[in-house]
């Protein structure tokens, strides 16, 4: 190995990842895993990161990989998680802020469309800033303030390129459904994802002088077998004409959580297929 990709290598970190078991966190884990790092994958959902750490625990190189039930609206959840990792590995290097409530843009008609600002509970509202946002800010907290206390570590809290600009709303449209009834993404998102470059910044200058860098990652769509005209409507504005792939954020969380990136604090990476700039 060069000394160049040396500085890509996680060998003897730890790092964690919060909704690890979803559809990008075990990607995420992949990536960390692969250049060497022990994953924790984490999440509500504590058999679902259980299955998902078996899964990759053989196969993606040299660390290891174990799957914890933690639920990042509980600090107390969030603690003890922290409690046992210290007492197995003595410390944790890398956190991954990934966890989020992402209401799908419903099928179906209904009576009233919940999603449109409008009608918008204050209810979700709570609940889904209280998972994409506090959660993050809880997890830095308790993690990020051990790093900063114990000579340094890396935070990469995971946006999206609706941190950078507003919904195309036309894009969830439904043939045959009145205009005030058509579903959007709803504002919680545009509002967590915004606010989490926020934090980012925030922590990136006050634990600069503690070694603990702070970035965000803000991915376009990935392609799930989503809808054929969704699918139509969001690669148009997509300058190379296709969603991504879910292995294509592997590169950058390994950039990122490494030392490839060391000289970088406070930045949102965005990687959209050149959405954002068109
Ligand atoms: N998939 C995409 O196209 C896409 C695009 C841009 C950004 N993102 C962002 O990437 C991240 C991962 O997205 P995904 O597609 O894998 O989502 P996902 O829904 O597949 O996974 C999210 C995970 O978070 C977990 N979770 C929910 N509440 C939690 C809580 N209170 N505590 C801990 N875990 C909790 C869920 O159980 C789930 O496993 C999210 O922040 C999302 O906003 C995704």
């Amino acid at each position: 190995m060069t000394a160049d990709m040396k500085n890509f290598d996680l060998s003897g970190k730890v790092a964690i990842i919060t909704g690890g078991a979803g559809l990008l966190g075990v990607e995420h884990a992949i990536g960390l895993l692969t250049a060497g790092a022990d994953v924790v994958i984490t999440d509500v959902n504590g058999e679902a990161a259980q299955e998902a750490a078996r899964q990759l625990a053989a196969g993606h190189g040299p660390g290891k990989c174990i799957g914890m039930r933690m639920d990042v609206t509980d600090a107390g959840s969030i603690r003890s998680v922290q409690e046992e990792l210290l007492k197995r590995y003595k410390a944790v290097h890398i956190l991954v802020n990934n966890a989020a409530v992402d209401p799908k843009v419903k099928e179906g008609n209904v009576l009233v469309e919940s999603s449109r600002f409008e009608n918008f509970s204050l209810e979700q509202w709570n609940f889904q800033i209280e998972v994409g946002l506090t959660g993050a800010f809880l997890c830095c907290q308790v993690f990020g303030g051990w790093m900063a206390a114990h000579g340094g570590g890396v935070i990469l809290n995971i946006a999206s390129d609706l941190s950078v600009f507003a919904p195309d709303q036309r894009i969830y449209r439904k043939e045959g459904v009145a205009e005030s009834q058509q579903p959007v993404k709803p504002v919680t998102y545009s509002v967590i994802k915004t606010a989490l470059v926020g934090l980012t910044r925030y922590l990136a200058t006050y634990w600069a002088d503690r070694n603990v860098r702070v970035n965000a990652l803000s991915p376009g769509g990935v392609y799930v077998n989503q809808p054929e005209e969704f699918v139509r409507r969001l690669t148009h504005l997509i300058p190379m004409g296709r969603m991504a792939r879910r292995e294509e954020y592997r590169g950058a969380v390994q950039f990122l959580c490494s030392d490839a990136s060391s000289y970088m604090t406070g930045q949102n990476v965005v990687i959209d297929g050149g959405r954002s700039v068109w």
